[in-house]
């Protein structure tokens, strides 16, 4: 399926229409963001990266029941996807304290949470992505209650078999985010996963291996992507 013109650029993906107006081609750029913009760059070979990382995740969720928006991966930049009416909300799931918990709760970072935290946050670039909750989802009309089942149930059961998916790889699933959309009456899990929105730590030396070495400039952030992807596909992984 061939991409036609653009729909839409964000930060690390390009949208393109294709000949069928129920599917859109995801491309994956190099460019990296963080803290709502401020620091930019690039992370050379992180689209091609993230777009594998990605396609076999959604394949390995696939498998296990979960709905997702992946069809196929194109190349080494595209993947093919479900066209989505992007539901606003960024539901973030926690297993072990970092990032924004630690600040905001004063937990240790590395402390292993007693059960999985899940957390939503408003999609607004003007905003910052403010952390929210069901009574503002409900009240602004970002989702409906049934679908904010969805997307916690989802979200719950997506958290369980990642872990599995990357311990058994000696990853641990630190923290990460989602986005769902509505397809066809239906919500689907949309987006990326990838180490860009998820914190992935070597579960022998605890290294980390996500965006979080280009957040706060910690040098390897190729060398760690590719780790990542290496541990993912290794012959007896893949
Ligand atoms: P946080 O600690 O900054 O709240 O982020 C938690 C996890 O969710 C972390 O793996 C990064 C990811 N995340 C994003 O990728 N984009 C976002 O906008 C948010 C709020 C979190």
């Amino acid at each position: 399926m061939e991409r036609l013109e653009k729909i839409y650029e964000g930060k690390a993906k390009i949208i393109y229409k294709t000949s069928d107006p129920d599917l859109v081609v995801q491309y994956f750029k190099d460019d990296a963001s963080a803290f709502n913009g401020a620091k930019k760059g690039t992370i050379v070979d992180k689209g091609v990266m993230n777009n594998h990382i990605s396609s076999r995740i959604f394949q390995f969720l696939a498998n296990e029941g979960i709905e997702t928006h992946f069809v196929e991966t194109l190349n080494d930049r595209e993947m093919l996807v479900k066209k989505l009416d992007i539901i606003p909300v960024e539901v973030v799931l926690r297993n072990v304290a970092a990032g924004s918990l630690t600040k905001r709760l004063g937990i240790e970072e590395g402390t292993v949470l007693r059960n999985p935290v899940l957390e939503f946050f408003y999609k607004s670039d003007p905003l910052g992505d403010p952390m929210i909750n069901e009574c503002h989802i409900e009240t602004f009309g970002w989702a409906t209650k049934k679908e904010m089942k969805v997307l916690k149930s989802e979200g719950l059961k997506i958290n369980s078999l990642l872990i599995e998916f990357f311990k058994a790889r000696n990853i641990r699933l630190v923290d990460f985010k989602l986005e769902f959309g509505r397809h066809k009456g239906g919500v689907l899990l949309g987006d990326e996963i990838s180490p860009d929105g998820c914190r992935l730590w070597h579960w022998d030396t605890g290294e980390k291996m996500d965006k979080d070495r280009f957040r706060f400039n910690l040098g390897s952030v190729e060398e760690k992507y590719q780790k990542v992807y290496d541990l993912i596909f290794l012959p007896s992984n893949g």
